[in-house]
């Protein structure tokens, strides 16, 4: 497996891949693999000849009080995991090289980036777009896998590839999560053990909502209030929002109705942790 760490090189690499006839697969995160990141690139390895996990933490996606110094880094250990996966090739490029001073240039998604996280981490998403753009160009594959652990991540995504006439296909993939059903994230290791087991609630209450919708409850503010209740039982997770949004745009439903998407973002000491469902309502 071969680790990249200039974008011209990348970018000369993918040529030649595509040059031969070969179909690239690019896996984008920001390293300290779980089996969640496993899981992307598993897919992308069942999917093209050439795959490529860029493994790189963008600085223009954290906040000014967020963890990006603290953030966790293991190129070794995530060099390995990644071989072992199949890949290809990890681009690893170093931030002069991403954001060569002066750095000028942003892409901003309206709409399905405002809610959600995106109201709680102003310019989050605005550098999520950002490094994804500059990575589609350095590295233009024919499909590019994202996890629904990050919902609105793919939404956003979504929209900025048609948007802006990226030629790359979208594969989205399933939440992988622990045996206890906690969503497999690298904040997880910011957790203590209490706060691990309490951590726990969160998907708990998730599955509580999707049982009453399954039931037949179709008031969104009923499942909010359920699942609301349920993290109360749980005084080390501090809920951040709770919602039910459709699941295209991304705006606050009343009713359930078609896709919606239920996702929470919550503090468990340190962690600042989400998780959603998305549910398909049948009938009315
Ligand atoms: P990162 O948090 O490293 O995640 C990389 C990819 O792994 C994302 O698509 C994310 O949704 C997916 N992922 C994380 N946890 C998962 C889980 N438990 N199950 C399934 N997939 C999971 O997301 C980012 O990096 C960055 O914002 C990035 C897109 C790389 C831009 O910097």
């Amino acid at each position: 497996m071969r680790i990249v760490t200039s974008p011209e090189e990348m970018l000369r690499a993918v040529k030649e891949v595509k040059a031969a006839g070969r179909s690239v697969g690019l896996v984008p995160t920001m390293g300290y693999f779980h089996a969640g990141h496993l899981s992307l690139m598993r897919a992308a390895r069942a999917e093209n000849d050439f795959v490529v996990v860029s493994l790189f933490v963008n600085p223009t996606q954290f906040g000014p009080r967020e963890d990006f110094k603290d953030y966790p880094r293991d190129l070794a250990r995530d060099s390995e995991m990644a071989a072992e996966a199949g890949v290809d090739c990890v681009f690893h490029p170093r931030v002069e090289d991403m954001y060569p001073q002066p750095y000028l240039t942003y892409v901003e998604v309206e709409g399905v980036s405002e809610g959600l996280c995106g109201a709680l981490r102003p310019g989050h998403f605005r550098g999520v777009a950002t490094v994804v753009a500059k990575l589609f160009h350095i590295i233009p594959a024919h499909r590019t896998y994202f996890g629904l652990k990050d919902a609105q991540q793919v939404m956003v995504i979504r929209r900025m590839v048609e948007d802006l006439n990226f030629d790359i296909e979208i594969v989205a993939c399933p939440t992988v999560r622990e045996a206890d059903g906690l969503a497999m994230s690298s904040r997880n290791i910011y957790l203590g053990e209490e706060e691990r087991k309490a951590a726990t609630v969160l998907y708990r209450s998730l599955r509580l909502a999707e049982e009453m919708a399954v039931a037949g409850e179709r008031e969104a503010g009923k499942l909010v209030a359920a699942i609301r209740e349920t993290i109360a039982s749980e005084p080390l997770v501090e809920p951040e929002y709770v919602e039910v949004v459709d699941w295209g745009l991304l705006k606050p439903v009343e009713r359930l109705e078609g896709q919606v998407l239920i996702a929470l973002a919550a503090r468990v000491g340190k962690a600042r942790l989400i998780d959603n469902v998305i549910l398909e309502i049948e009938g009315g």
